[in-house]
């Protein structure tokens, strides 16, 4: 692989779900050896396949899996559950061998408990990495150190009865909190970037990065109005979002820029203050691509994507890149978001729409496994529930393991992804929504990826075009302009109708004819576009390209 620099700025990411992909052994857990069988349908250099550049694989370290991989008991290591180093190095060279990049998922706000370097801290208070970790004697009154709360439900704070401390959790009480201040505990994490990097991965998805920063004068968060979850019962003033993620941000770069063309991704929260862009920092000193979830917990809604498009198009300073989301592994699936309260017919027009939104936005598009199949959240028993975070709130909140199901491949039982019981339920479509069928079907979803993707390969102002908003069409259709200047000027127009009904309008702001090189509906006739007559069925997007 040789183009270097910035190959991030114009790639589609494509996030695996490791568990969930293929299992090759028939333990019904996916694995590597399932992902390198499955390349091809990711990218094998022709339009047959996905065409996704890079992959980015949710943790595959070994871990006692209370977080599913997010609890790290080794960051050098793979779990058994997922191979061998071996089958990571063949995955990695089958990978590049096909232009695909890899991102590894780093955690570095929290390992797991089981981690030899928390075994160390916790077995004394005199050991030499105590301090790797936050440790903290009873409050003033006795009991817990501050009313800080974990993510995940509960207090931060775990008494350890051994030592006689607490020690702080953000997430599960089996995922201590680093202590980011100690320079032994930074330059363990030196070595982590360091062995990924040299065994050739090209970057990283950073974890929950603006939890690094915290007060360690562990003052009370203000608390405020109910909610379910006693964590949104607080406002989380102290106990992340502290200036000092930067400084860890900071480092982090100059790490990795020892090695050309390896790129990080960050997941911030979305109420981070200043907003996740914060985290480019001046734009070429921190990360440089931050996920923005804001449209990602947005409803279908024409008005609020056209606010938070714009904003965030403008957040990103100049130095930084973009990034579009709308399915990951801790939330319900776009599809299933998008058509609560609709009928199927609409709920699956939408699911294209969506995707000609995601693709044609300026900044790299994160693919969510099955998202291109159309894959939804499926209805889990109790029993079947894996994730604790899932189980706790179950069934006031949907949750998570929902939307991390078995990739549906073909019709054959549990849908191909493996010869055993797989590890959660594969969802009850599968027999009508899936690769193999869709693949043959010109009229499918996947087939509307395939095409959005291939065809971002080659107009460079999909990938690298500026983003404008058409002003003066109705308030329920986005419309906007993707465009370069200069040399190979290609002026791109998407018009997206957010209702079942079909438009009529005229658009006098843009006076152009052009034409419509792809419509999210399979059967649209009209190939030639004019803004005086523009013409969109029901939840219809089309992608022009104007005439100069
Ligand atoms: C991130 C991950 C999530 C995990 C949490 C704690 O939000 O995406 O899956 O549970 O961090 O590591
Ligand atoms: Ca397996």
């Amino acid at each position: 692989m040789t183009d270097h620099g910035s190959w991030w700025r114009h790639a589609v990411i494509y996030q695996i779900y490791p568990w969930s992909f293929q299992d090759s052994n028939g333990d019904g857990i996916g694995d590597l050896p399932g992902i390198i069988s499955r390349l091809d349908y990711l990218n094998d250099g022709t339009p047959h396949s996905l065409g996704v550049d890079a992959i980015w694989l949710s943790p595959i370290y070994p871990s006692p899996m209370k977080d599913f991989g997010y609890d790290v008991a080794d960051y050098c290591a793979i779990d058994p559950r997922f191979g061998t180093l071996a089958d990571f190095d063949r995955l990695v060279n089958e990978a590049h061998r096909r232009g695909i990049r890899v991102l590894m998922d780093l955690v570095l706000n929290h390992t797991s408990d089981q981690h030899p370097w928390f075994q160390a801290s916790r077995s004394s208070r005199s050991s030499p990495k105590r301090d790797w970790y936050l440790w903290a004697d009873p409050g003033a009154r006795g009991g817990r150190p501050s009313n800080w709360t974990a993510v995940f439900g509960g207090s931060a704070w775990e008494w350890d009865r051994t030592t006689r401390q607490y020690y702080l959790h953000s997430f599960l009480k089996e995922q201590p909190d680093l202590n980011w201040n100690h320079p032994d505990a930074q330059e363990a994490m030196h070595e982590v970037v360091r062995f990924w990097l040299d065994r050739g991965v090209d970057g990283f998805r950073l974890d929950a990065i603006n939890w690094i920063g915290k007060d360690s004068n562990w003052p009370d968060n203000p608390t405020r109005f109910f909610a379910l979850r006693s964590y949104l019962r607080q406002i989380h003033h102290y106990d992340r979002d502290q200036p000092f993620t930067h400084t860890v941000l900071q480092l982090l770069r100059t790490w990795t820029n020892d090695y050309p063309g390896a790129v990080m991704v960050g997941e911030a929260s979305s109420d981070t203050p200043g907003g996740p862009a914060a985290f480019y920092g001046k734009g070429t000193d921190e990360l440089h691509m931050v996920f923005d979830f804001r449209m990602l917990k947005s409803s279908w809604d024409p008005q609020r994507f056209r606010r938070l498009i714009q904003q965030w198009d403008r957040a990103v300073p100049p130095g930084g890149w973009p990034t579009q989301v709308l399915s990951n592994h801790d939330n319900s699936r776009h599809y299933s978001r998008y058509s609560r309260g609709v009928d199927a017919e609409t709920a699956a027009r939408r699911a294209r729409a969506a995707a000609l939104l995601l693709l044609t936005l300026r900044g790299t598009p994160y693919l969510y496994y099955g998202e291109e199949v159309g894959m939804r959240d499926v209805r889990l028993r109790y029993r079947e529930l894996r994730d604790p975070y899932t189980r706790r709130y179950w069934p006031f909140l949907r949750g998570r393991d929902p939307a991390r199901t078995p990739m549906q491949w073909d019709r054959s039982p549990h849908a191909g992804f493996t010869a055993g019981t797989p590890w959660l339920p594969v969802s009850p479509d599968f027999e009508r929504v899936n690769v193999a069928h869709e693949a043959e079907d010109r009229a499918s979803i996947l087939s509307l990826y395939r095409k959005l993707i291939w065809l971002r390969k080659t107009m460079p102002a999909l990938a690298l075009g500026s983003y404008r908003e058409v002003p003066g069409g109705p308030p329920d259709c986005l419309i906007y302009l993707r465009e370069t200047g200069g040399e190979v000027s290609e002026r791109l127009l998407i018009v997206i109708n957010f209702r079942p009904n079909p438009r009529r309008f005229s658009l006098p702001s843009i006076d152009a004819v052009g034409v419509i090189l792809l419509s999210t509906d399979p059967h649209a006739a009209g190939e030639s576009f004019d803004s005086a007559h523009v013409d969109l069925g029901p939840d219809e997007g089309i992608l022009v390209r104007l005439h100069a």
